[in-house]
């Protein structure tokens, strides 16, 4: 029987990572959203570009969250999505409301899913989603970190007319102005960044990466980015469905790793079969870890808006 993925929320994001997972072959897709008929039109529609794309997982779409039943992993994408001059904080009391939702939806319907989340506020969603569930911290994680550090990678290679493919980057921190680029850690085929572009211009590639999401929001005018947000949720449940054991800066729940407590914040882990299987507590200088534990602090201060 083939896997089952729900993506919850049919929208820029959510629709995108149903593509994306329909393409990857390796399960079927149920997409719920609460505008009667638009989830069930582009599942429609995606399965109908199955036969020319080379998939032949069922995709679905519904209103209704007794379709996620038994699901093994779930993407929640569901949420409003920034608009220019709103904050990803201005998000967060519509957003808790509907991932809360959610979560209640998921805990009865595939009590023994993985959820991978992708509403914004990102950090404070994701924790939002682990108390709320009730979920085991392994099995839930959110999308932020791939993405990050996909812009670093996209903006370092423009930077030196190298192929994306061959720059590894690790953003950490939370999703937001405190997000973490790390360049030491940033390198072209092995070779350390700081060897092939000046410190100034390295500088300046960190700042448009902690500025990518909103770069791309000015542009569009209506909604923020979707394409890569998704490509990088599908490359995680890939990797937790498939037990690859991937690499990749993610927001995990800490328990004094890297100083920081009982709060989701972006940090390289292991996803493997059992979810976040390890969080790397990688060697940071006294500035990283401030600006990290900084970043956490600031996540602390949100989540009591919310109630915690
Ligand atoms: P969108 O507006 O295109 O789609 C959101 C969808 O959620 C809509 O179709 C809406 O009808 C649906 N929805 C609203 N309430 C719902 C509920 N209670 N149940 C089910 N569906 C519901 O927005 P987009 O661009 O897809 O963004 C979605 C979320 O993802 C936003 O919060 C956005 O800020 C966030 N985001 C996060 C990123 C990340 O890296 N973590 C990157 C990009 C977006
Ligand atoms: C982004 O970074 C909106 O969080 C979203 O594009």
């Amino acid at each position: 029987m083939n896997k089952k993925v729900a993506v919850i929320g049919a929208g820029n994001v959510g629709a995108s990572v149903a593509q994306y997972m329909a393409e990857a072959n390796i399960a079927d897709v149920v997409m719920i959203d609460i505008i009667e008929g638009m989830p069930q039109g582009k599942a429609l529609d995606l399965t109908q570009a199955g036969p020319v794309r080379n998939y032949n997982g069922m995709v679905t779409g519904s209103n209704d969250y007794k379709d996620i039943k038994d699901a093994d992993l779930v993407v929640m994408t569901a949420g409003l999505a920034r608009k220019p001059g709103m904050s990803r904080e201005d998000l967060l009391n519509m957003n808790a409301e509907i991932v809360g939702t959610a979560a209640k939806n998921i805990k009865k319907y595939a009590p023994k899913a993985f959820v991978v989340v992708v509403s914004n506020p990102l950090d404070i969603m994701t924790y939002h989603m682990f108390k709320v569930t009730g979920f085991p911290t392994n099995r839930v994680c959110g999308q932020a970190g791939i993405l990050d550090s996909t812009r670093f990678r996209a903006f370092v290679a423009m930077e030196l007319g190298v192929a994306m493919t061959e720059v590894h980057a690790m953003v950490l921190g939370g999703h937001g102005d405190t997000m973490v680029p790390l360049p030491r850690y940033t390198t072209v085929a092995g070779i350390p960044i700081k060897e092939l572009i000046p410190a100034d211009r390295i500088k300046a590639i960190s700042e448009r990466t902690r500025n990518g999401g909103g770069e791309i929001v000015k542009l569009l005018k209506s909604g923020s980015a979707y394409y890569a947000p998704a490509a990088a949720s599908v490359q995680m449940a890939r990797a937790i469905l498939m037990d690859e054991k991937r690499v990749f800066p993610c927001s995990a729940y800490l328990n004094g790793e890297f100083g920081i407590k009982d709060i989701y914040i972006g940090v390289p882990v292991v996803l493997g079969a059992n979810g976040v299987e390890k969080v790397i507590e990688l060697q940071l200088t006294k500035k990283e870890m401030s600006d990290l534990q900084a970043s956490a602090k600031n996540y602390k201060g949100i989540l009591k808006e919310i109630g915690y």
